[in-house]
């Protein structure tokens, strides 16, 4: 497919792509956006069938596999003449879907951001669960998987303390196409383990986790961050795993150091 991807492009200098997770678009990064693009050309774009980029090419029961995403990000980056290496964000979705960009678009990485997500397959149990939610989410739609998954994506703090970025997840999650959210969980129930990618990884990486987040833990982000060379972990406090909304500034700042060292 061309990569008719809504996108975000703001700012100049060393180019920063920024890959949103599951069901979500760009705008879970606009702090990020914000801050990022005083000193960096920041690129965020919503993935095939997700915010505003179209949903006609998808199949919701065939899926859209990790490694099509990531061409559709090196098509991206052709379409808007980014020659230069890029420093790759991927937030758990985009994570995923960065282990593909690293295997199959190694030259144009500078270095990697890989926040709140896994190296590891799912397990049997988890893809059932996917594959339960592809076959059903048109039937649901798509408010019920926000009231499925949004207790899991936030810490307990922001659930009880922030009633207005609760809303606002449920929010961007209910306004996705239960297409896109079939075709993204059949994709990544059918993605490959890629900790053995880890101790290739011939870049460096800064991993990236909310303290309370229950979908990829502090430990197995620990681990991950352990096997990779250049690897290294900062732990988001009062986070879940949306910890680029949640403690935007932490995350924030911990990008910023990171992407400073890279030109030091
Ligand atoms: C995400 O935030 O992208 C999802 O939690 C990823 C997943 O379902 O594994």
């Amino acid at each position: 497919m061309n990569a008719q991807l809504h996108t975000i492009d703001q700012g100049e200098g060393p180019p920063v792509l920024l890959v949103h997770g599951f069901p979500m678009d760009h705008t879970m990064w606009r702090f990020q956006i914000e801050s990022l693009a005083a000193s960096h050309r920041v690129i965020a774009p919503d993935l095939r069938g997700f915010g505003q980029s179209p949903i006609e090419s998808i199949s919701s029961k065939i899926g859209v596999a990790m490694a099509d995403y990531a061409d559709d990000l090196a098509r991206l980056l052709d379409k808007l003449a980014v020659e230069e290496p890029v420093t790759l964000v991927g937030f758990s979705m985009g994570g995923y879907i960065s282990w593909q960009f690293y295997k199959r678009h190694r030259q144009r990485l500078r270095a990697m951001i890989q926040c709140d997500t896994k190296a590891a397959a799912d397990t049997p149990q988890a893809r059932e669960t996917r594959f339960k939610m592809a076959e059903h989410v048109e039937g649901w739609g798509a408010a019920h998987v926000a009231t499925l998954m949004v207790p899991k994506l936030l810490a307990p703090s922001t659930l009880q303390g922030n009633t207005k970025l609760v809303e606002e997840i449920g929010g961007m999650i209910s306004r996705t196409d239960p297409v896109a959210i079939a075709a993204a969980q059949r994709g990544m129930a059918h993605r490959e383990d890629s900790t053995p990618l880890l101790e290739s990884l011939d870049l460096p990486v800064l991993y990236v986790v909310g303290q309370d987040d229950q979908i990829s833990t502090t430990s197995e982000m620990q681990t991950m961050a352990d096997a990779t060379p250049d690897g290294r972990l900062v732990t988001i406090p009062n986070a879940g795993h949306l910890s680029p909304i949640e403690n935007p500034t932490a995350v924030t700042a911990a990008m910023e150091e990171f992407l400073a060292s890279l030109s030091s």
